[in-house]
Formats: C-alpha cells, structure tokens, sequence
C-alpha cells in the first residue's frame, strides 16, 4: 500500500453493534490520515466489518473475499473485523491468504498500531481477544453517518452464553462504559444537533454501572434529562435483566420512547431451558405484563428461533400461542443456525430443513395477522414522527414514530421538510408493517405530551 494513497472502503454485515463499530474504526482511520472511498476499486485497503450469528452471514463474507482476490495482486491489501475475524482468527489466513489483518471488536483500540504495521507491508497482524479484556472501544473521533440519530455503545460483550449463540466467543466478556463516559457521549452528540440516541449493547439493560451507583434505569433517566434530546433509545434488552424501574423510567421520562426490544426465542418453557434463556414462558410474559400496565404506550417487540434442536410441533405451538398473548409489534424469526463452538451444536435430535421452513413461514403469517389489527388500531391518531427521508417520485415524507414505526405521510407544502424535523401527523392508513398520514399542522397547538407519544 503506497503511503500517498492511503484510501480504504469499509463495508458492515450484521447488527447495530457492528454498525456502529464501524463508525468508529471509520473515524480511526480518519484519524490516522486515511480517505474513505465509494469503492473497492478506488480503495487501497478492504475492510469487511462481519457478522456470524448465523451461517449464512459468515459465508457471505468469504463470498466476498474470494471475489476479492484477484485484487491483492493491484496491490490492495484486506483486513477482516467483527464477529467473523474472532471467531476465525488465524483460520482466515488460511481460508483466505490475501488477508493481511484479522481483528476483533475487543482489539479495535489497537487498531492504529495494527494499521501502522499494515502500511509496513507486515501480513498476517491479529488482534484476537481471549475473553479477558475489561476494554472498551471508545473515540471521540466516531464518524457518524446521520446528523440527527446516533448510536452510542454503553456495554460491550456477553456472559450469557445461550446454548445457540456464538456473540459470547465473539465479542468477549461483558463489560460496561462508565456514567461520566455516557453522559459526555451524549451531551456532546446533543451540544452537535443530535436530536435522537440509541443506547447499545447486546444485552444494553444488563449494564451495571462500574462505580456501583446507578441502575440502568437510572441512566436511561439521566440520558433522558440532557438538553436537546429528545429521543432515547436502547437496544437490546435481555428478559433475565429486565425491571418494572425500567418501564416506570419510560412512564415518567418523555423523552424515552414507548419501544422496547425483548427477545423470547421461544414460547416453549422447555426450550428455553435447553437453549440456557434461564427464564421460562411464564416468567417472560410476566415481564410482558409489566410493560403493558404502563401508562405509555410502549411498542413490544421481538427475537424468535424456531428449529431448535428437539423442538416439536408441540413446542413450536407455545412460540405460536406466545405470539398470541404477547401482541408483538414486529419480530425478527431466525431458522435455528448451527454455530461453531456453541454447546448446542452437540446437541441431538436436529430439525430437519424443510419443517425450519415451514416453521418460519407459519409464524411470519401468524404474526402478520397480529400485526395487520395492531398497526390498524393506529388509524385516526396523531402521532410525533421524526423524517428520515422522502420519496419523491410518490410524494411521501418518510418518518419513524417514537415507537419505531415507519410513517409515510404527505405534507400540505410544495417543498418536503428536513430530515431531523419533528411533525404531528395524523394516520390515515395502516399496512402490517408501516403506517401512512398526513402532516397536520393543527396539532402543533393542542400537541400535549401525551399526544405526541402516541405512538
Ligand atoms: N442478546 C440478544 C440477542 C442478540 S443476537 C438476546 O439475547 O436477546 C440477535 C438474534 O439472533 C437473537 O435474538 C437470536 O434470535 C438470533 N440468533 C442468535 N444465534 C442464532 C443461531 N445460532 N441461529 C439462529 N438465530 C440466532
Ligand atoms: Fe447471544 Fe444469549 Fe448473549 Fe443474546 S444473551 S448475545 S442470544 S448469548
Ligand atoms: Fe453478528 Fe456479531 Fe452482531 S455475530 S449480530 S455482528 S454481535
């Protein structure tokens, strides 16, 4: 790689972790004088920031690398991050010999020192995490690809090792930021515009302060007080770390959103035993009834695997009944991906293909029924949405309500407003997945706080 031509193309796979993770290494590099470019051919250094939660997302990423190997001869070089490097690690060089550095998400601060050595023409750098780091990833240089919505990461890694799941042996131990550090983040993404921010972590509710004083709760409070936001987020919440001082901080907080993220896996208490979820049915939609007798009206939703090892037809009509009693808003189904490491893989009595299928298909219909009378029931109400776009050529703003529902609404105007703008609409329509309106500009007056947390 000539020093003059210090280019690089970054590409993301997987979740809000990673793509946030990417913002960061993007300001790295930045920072250590790099330019980012459109392309890989305009590119003198590939980075594939990779997910493997299921097979097919690891795949995707030696798809792409093998596409890429003719370039290495151009004198473009490669490096491999995420989920997929820390799972991999050296293997990769082997799979793939035109990469020159594998890194995990828990080596990233390392990551100028492993670029340096990159430009020396060094092959095969790692950055590779044993489970021991109590490091976070945090710069002040993150490049934020949007204005108004931010990401900002509050814990990193995983302690609990569901039986399916590979985040543990790929994102190392938990380990939580500090308040001053969250707060800081956020305060100066509010002092920069930001208007909306999203708390990450893929457990976020499982953070504990490292000072020992605050709950979670207590810092989605404090996140929520700081001047200039107005919208806070967080993603993913755990059952097994969820509390009722969590939904009574989005009942008096209105900047916090009436959306919470609560993944099941399943509806069936004994599969969720074997899967190591720790809770059972009933424990979870215990919590479920928490979020419900709130006074907000917050929007449920979820993660589901069917084709667990074992799962009967049995099994799988719990997940289905669950979905029955828990009124879910959208959920994200997975056909049960058998990963490496994970203590599930030797576990007997696989599904087969075809009833994964066919598993999958029956509960996205059963849900889009649900969700066909739940987004209906919007119809008529006035809802605060932030734009996030618009679509010309149909004359649509495109916007997301506070409980993370796209709205695509018309204004009354020749021209669309800006993105980051928050507008009062009224729906008019309702489709499973979206809801459509009109801008009304009567409801700024009479647009009370409850008003404008409808939805
Ligand atoms: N920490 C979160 C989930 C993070 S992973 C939680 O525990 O709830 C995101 C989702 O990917 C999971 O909720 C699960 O539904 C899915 N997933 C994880 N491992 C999987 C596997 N081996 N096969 C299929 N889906 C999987
Ligand atoms: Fe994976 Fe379970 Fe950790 Fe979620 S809690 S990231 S599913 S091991
Ligand atoms: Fe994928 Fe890693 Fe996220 S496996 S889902 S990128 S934590």
């Amino acid at each position: 790689m000539s020093a003059s031509g210090k280019t690089f193309y970054l590409e993301t796979f997987g979740c809000q972790m990673n793509a946030h993770d990417s913002e960061k290494v993007i300001g790295t590099l930045l920072r250590e004088g790099y330019t980012q470019v459109e392309t890989e051919a305009d590119a003198g250094l590939i980075l594939y920031n990779t997910c493997s939660i299921r097979d097919k997302a690891e795949q995707k990423v030696f798809h792409r690398l093998n596409d890429g190997k003719s370039l290495y001869k151009q004198g473009k070089r490669f490096a491999v991050l995420g989920c997929v490097a820390q799972q991999e690690g050296e293997r990769i060089f082997e799979r793939a010999p035109h990469v020159s550095l594998v890194s995990g998400s828990a080596s990233y601060r390392r990551l100028p020192e492993m670029l340096a050595r990159l430009e020396a023409d060094e092959k095969r750098i790692t950055g590779l995490d044993d489970r021991q780091t109590e490091e976070t990833f945090e710069t002040e240089f993150t490049a934020r690809g949007n204005p108004h919505r931010g990401y900002i990461t509050i814990i990193e890694g995983c302690d609990k090792f569901c039986a399916y799941c590979v985040v543990p042996y790929t994102r190392g131990k938990e380990r939580s930021r500090t308040v001053a550090s969250v707060l800081a983040e956020a305060q100066a993404m509010a002092a920069a515009g930001y208007t909306d921010v999203q708390l990450l972590g893929q457990n976020v509710n499982s953070w504990r302060d490292p000072a020992g004083q605050l709950t979670f709760a207590d810092l989605l409070r404090a996140v929520g007080a700081i001047p200039g936001l107005r919208r806070v987020r967080f993603t993913t919440s755990h059952p097994r770390d969820f509390t009722p001082e969590i939904v009574r901080a989005i009942d008096e907080v209105p900047t916090l959103c009436d959306h919470v993220h609560l993944p099941v896996q399943s509806g069936s208490t004994r599969i969720l035993a074997a899967m190591q979820r720790e809770y059972t049915r009933e424990w979870y939609l215990e919590r479920i009834g928490w979020i419900r007798a709130a006074q907000r009206p917050i929007s449920l939703t979820s993660d589901i695997i069917v084709g667990f090892p074992g799962e009967t037809e049995g099994d799988f009509e719990d997940t289905l009944s669950l979905l029955d009693a828990a009124q879910f808003d959208a959920i994200f189904a997975f056909k049960y991906s058998p990963r490496p490491n994970t203590p599930a893989l030797t576990l007997a009595d696989s599904v087969p293909e075809e009833v994964k299928m066919e598993r999958l298909q029956r509960l996205n219909e059963r849900q889009r029924e649900i969700q066909k009378c739940n987004y209906q029931s919007a119809v008529g109400q006035i809802v605060e949405v932030m734009v996030e776009g618009n679509n010309a050529a149909r004359g649509q703003v495109i916007g997301r309500s506070s409980q993370n529902k796209t709205v695509n609404f018309t204004v009354d105007s020749p021209i669309f407003p800006a993105s980051g703008t928050y507008l009062p609409v009224r729906i008019t329509q309702a489709f499973p997945n979206s809801l459509v309106g009109i801008a009304d500009p009567a409801a700024v007056s009479s647009n009370s706080e409850a008003q404008a947390c409808l939805l």
